[in-house]
């Protein structure tokens, strides 16, 4: 035993000679300290990694089947098409493979939605972890690219129109849209050379930005240290060690924690999995499993769930304004209603962080937010004329939520200021 023990210290010893394997592992796992207060809402980051590799790993094997050519085969199928149907019907274990990545998509977009979340309620975007942030948001808005790019793939009948109509809301850009959606598609129509590049960025483009961002976001977080329950920073309480009073090392204690996560999210994934894949067309909507046809219009186009809040406030803009149609407008609104995310760290101007020593204007301003988000995002998966139980019109609801989403961020430096807060403890509490 010691000998093996010995020989494996003189490797170890051998490499960190040439290479800091264990100067990165103590700084980054067995001597990171994290605050020793992390609740349910911390699991969120250790998941998203967790989905990331089940989205790379299942990836990878169907890329092994998938063929991105819309040209059609001998029975008139277009081959990209046909050639998702041989993976679920005839290539061993296919059809786990196809739906662990399809609906690990909606997976991905769940975990990261409720991660962000948790950034709101404890103002874990504020300094000093502003970076940590915007490379979240970069991270958040290849996801969106990712997904997009990845839906037109098996060129069903809603890849290719929901393709449609997504590139040509470029052309409502003045000038220089119609080229650019144009340049975009690589054709006057979606056809193979748009499948050919979404492809070419699906698999290699975005996933190697998105794997630098990843680091980037992990290498900011370890810089400034993590936020915690209470939004205070532990490291202003130190022991004569230099150990924060309030933290426990990342290895054992919350490696231990993040597997019990993992083995709780591996079992509900697999309850939707194996019961609900497609989640009731939620995660892959029923026309995708008719082949592409450029000359049948779905009657309903509407995007993934994920997309929907968004495609909601780009309809919510009916009016044309200075001469310049509505439509680019709403594209304007969309765009916008994702970017300002970025601002965040900057508007709000509250002097403690955490929702639990805010005071009633947040708690008030956040949840009518959340609802407005749910709201927006179910009425985005209707068409405009939808009522709400048959009476209530969708389309007047979704403006004035559209409206309240820019408000609450537009007047948060007032509202984040004026609120009645409760003084932050001295110490992280642990309740
Ligand atoms: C692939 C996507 C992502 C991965 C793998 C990831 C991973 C992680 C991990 C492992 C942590 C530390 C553990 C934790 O606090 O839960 C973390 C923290 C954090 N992440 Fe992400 N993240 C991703 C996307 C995002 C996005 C989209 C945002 C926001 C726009 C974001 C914002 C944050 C913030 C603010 C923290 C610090 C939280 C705190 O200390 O309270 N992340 N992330």
């Amino acid at each position: 035993m010691n000998t093996i023990n010995d020989g494996l210290k003189s490797v170890l010893g051998w490499v960190d000679a040439r290479f800091p394997l264990t100067s990165n592992w103590k700084s980054h796992v067995s001597e990171y300290y994290a605050p020793k207060n992390f609740n349910f809402w911390y699991f969120f980051g250790s998941l998203a990694m967790l989905v990331l590799v089940i989205q790379i790993v299942t990836g990878i094997l169907l890329v092994m089947h998938f063929k991105p050519d819309a040209t059609l085969n001998a029975s008139g199928v277009p081959i990209a098409f046909a050639s998702v149907e041989y993976i679920m019907r005839d290539v061993p274990w296919g059809w786990l493979v196809r739906y662990m990545h399809s609906t690990g998509a909606s997976a991905f977009f769940v975990v990261i939605y409720l991660h962000m979340f948790r950034g709101f309620l404890y103002g874990s975007y504020r300094k000093p972890r502003e970076l940590v942030w915007i490379f979240g948001m970069l991270i958040f808005l290849c996801l969106m690219a990712e997904a997009f790019f990845g839906y037109l793939l098996p060129w069903g009948q809603m890849s290719y129109w929901g393709a449609q109509v997504i590139v040509n809301l470029f052309s409502a850009i003045p000038v220089i849209g119609p080229d650019l959606s144009l340049w975009i598609r690589g054709d006057y129509v979606v056809g193979d050379a748009t499948l050919n590049r979404f492809f070419a960025f699906h698999v290699i483009a975005v996933p190697l930005v998105l794997l630098g961002l990843v680091s980037a976001h992990l290498l900011a977080l370890h810089e400034v240290g993590s936020n915690n329950p209470d939004g205070i920073e532990i490291k202003k309480k130190k022991d004569a060690n230099g150990i924060p009073l309030d933290g426990i090392a990342f290895h054992p204690y919350y490696t231990v924690k993040d597997i019990v996560g993992c083995v709780v999210f591996l079992a509900v994934f697999s309850i939707v999995l194996f019961f609900m894949p497609e989640g009731g067309g939620y995660f892959l909507e029923y026309n995708n499993f008719f082949p592409a046809d450029p000359l049948q219009t779905p009657p309903h186009i509407a995007p993934v769930w994920y997309f929907t809040p968004y495609y909601s406030i780009l309809r919510a803009v009916t009016y044309p304004l200075f001469g310049i149609d509505a439509k680019f407008w709403g594209v304007a609104a969309m765009g916008a209603s994702t970017m300002i995310l970025l601002l965040l760290p900057w508007l709000d101007r509250s002097p403690v962080k955490s929702i639990r020593y805010r005071g009633p204007i947040t708690k008030w301003m956040l949840s009518l937010f959340i609802i407005g988000f749910f709201i927006l995002g179910f009425l985005g998966t209707k068409p405009p004329s939808y009522e709400f139980f048959g009476m209530i019109p969708g389309a007047p609801i979704a403006q004035v939520f559209s409206l309240y989403y820019f408000l609450f961020f537009l007047t948060m430096p007032v509202w984040s200021s004026l609120d009645r807060c409760k003084p932050e403890p001295d110490r992280v509490t642990s309740k």
